[in-house]
């Protein structure tokens, strides 16, 4: 829709955060706070999104992206003062504004649309998303006269005894007629408690000027938590937690545990797959279905196929075919890519290299820089020797070979196809296909070694 803007508060510090990380950039579930919001007002049809950035400004541009618009809000003055930024874009405009703090990572799409809605319905110049609170504290409360039309919003910091018994309190999220909006901002004052040009000012100048003020209650206050501190920070992750895991199981996913399940928002899994506990799904994972993850595995940015099975492990920025079983305790680290039905057993550490369908390692071996190939059976203990101190070189393995246990394979180096290497072997040159590598000393035993350097009879 072309006449419907909004404007995201990002400029304030965030002080009570106590952290080197500007606020609106730590995350909920994975993802910075500002961009959950910034997602969810993209699909209501916005022509533009101005961000009002302030502290950690090039940051915050920088994980955002170019998808919206900026202002700098050189100095912080208040949340009307930070609207006031967006004016040169948008003071023009003929429309609505939604206005939306950056520290509010639960609003979604669909109650800002709801907003919106009761703000067209009631012909207003300014409708408040309000929601009732157990325990307002720290938010401003809505004052409503006789009638329950909406007077004005007052800060917890200016508020009385009385006021502060409100529970109505305002979210933070407005829907303005963008004009009206732009007028009465001139004439917020700071004359409160914090010396700060508020936005809820805003309210009672349009009230006072007999414009339509609407409030739209919505029933969800969890959904509109404002996060000032690490404690708020804490109960958002697990709201957004929640929303996140209970989607998943509405698509056929069992999670066992969904209170120790930790699914970013982007993870997208197949039906029937499931979920143990202590998982962590991080970035841009893929599961397909029938898997078994978990418990206590942590994926990121990986995709999965059909049927496989990952048990107490870490794969990290790889690809993993159907019917593969993996772990306990594996390290699938970048750059992997593993074929279907293979097989990688406890401790096996596997970097940049690709493997074939049906190959097994199934105890103990590091493999990096390595490609192998279809049904090659890598025996424990065995190590790809890739580094020299100072650059990494590449072991091939084709198709078939048979590497014995605790093996050296020293690349670069070849074993050929359906070769042998026997076990304790250390490959320095390559072994030609169909081949049996032995490369190690013989066994000598010398007999009767003890009799021979021990005195007899001697204790
Ligand atoms: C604000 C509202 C309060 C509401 C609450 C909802 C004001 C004065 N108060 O309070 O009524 O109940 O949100 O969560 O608006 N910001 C700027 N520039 C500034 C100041 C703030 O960009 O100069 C941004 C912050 O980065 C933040 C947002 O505006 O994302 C809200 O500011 P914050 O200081 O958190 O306001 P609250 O005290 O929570
Ligand atoms: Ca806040």
């Amino acid at each position: 829709m072309k006449n419907r803007y909004a404007v995201i508060l990002a400029a304030g510090q965030g002080t009570r955060m106590k952290s080197k990380l500007y606020k609106v950039l730590h995350p909920v579930c994975g993802k910075p706070m500002l961009m959950h919001i910034v997602n969810e007002v993209k699909q209501l049809n916005v022509a533009e999104i101005v961000t009002i950035v302030g502290h950690g400004a090039h940051k915050v541009k920088e994980v955002i992206g170019s998808s919206v618009s900026y202002a700098l809000q050189s100095e912080q003055l208040g949340t009307a003062h930070a609207v006031m930024q967006a004016r040169e874009q948008l003071e023009q405009k003929k429309g609505v504004t939604l206005v939306v703090c950056g520290d509010t990572p639960l609003i979604t799409k669909e109650t800002m649309e709801q907003l919106i809605e009761h703000h067209k319905q009631m012909n207003a110049k300014a409708t408040i998303l309000t929601a009732k609170a157990d325990n307002p504290t720290g938010y401003g409360r809505i004052i409503r006269d006789a009638s329950s039309n909406v007077q004005r919003i007052v800060e917890e910091k200016d508020a009385t005894a009385a006021e502060k018994q409100i529970q109505e309190i305002n979210t933070g999220t407005y829907c303005f007629d963008n004009e009206s909006l732009f007028s009465a901002l001139k004439k917020v004052n700071n004359n409160n408690a914090q010396g700060e040009y508020y936005l809820p000012d805003v309210i009672e100048i349009l009230q006072k000027q007999n414009d339509v003020v609407a409030a739209y209650q919505t029933e969800n206050f969890e959904e509109t938590i404002g996060v000032n501190d690490r404690v708020a920070l804490a109960q958002a992750e697990a709201v957004m937690r929640k929303r996140i895991n209970e989607k998943h199981m509405r698509n056929g996913v069992t999670i066992i545990d969904p209170a120790h399940t930790y699914i970013s928002p982007d993870v997208e899994i197949g039906q029937d797959t499931v979920i143990y506990p202590g998982c962590q799904l991080n970035g841009l994972v893929y599961i397909g279905s029938e898997c078994k993850i978990g418990p206590n595995t942590e994926l990121l940015d990986s995709k999965v196929g059909n049927r496989t099975v990952i048990k107490q492990s870490v794969v990290t920025e790889s690809v993993i075919g159907d019917e593969v079983t993996i772990g306990p305790f594996a390290h699938i680290r970048p750059q992997s890519v593993l074929g279907n039905q293979i097989k990688i057993g406890n401790f096996v550490e596997v970097k940049k290299s690709t493997l074939a369908d049906r190959a097994k390692a199934s105890h103990l071996s590091y493999i990096g820089d390595a490609e192998i190939g279809k049904d090659v059976n890598i025996g424990c203990g065995t190590i790809t020797v890739n580094y020299d101190g100072e650059n990494k070189f590449k072991t091939i393995i084709k198709d078939g070979a048979f590497i014995g246990c605790n093996s050296n394979l020293v690349a670069p180096v070849t074993v050929g196809e359906r070769a042998y290497v026997a076990a304790g072997s250390t490959i320095t040159d390559d072994v030609p296909e169909q081949a049996l590598s032995i490369a190690r000393s013989r066994q000598i035993n010398k007999e009767n070694y003890v009799k021979q350097n021990n005195n007899e009879g001697k204790s």
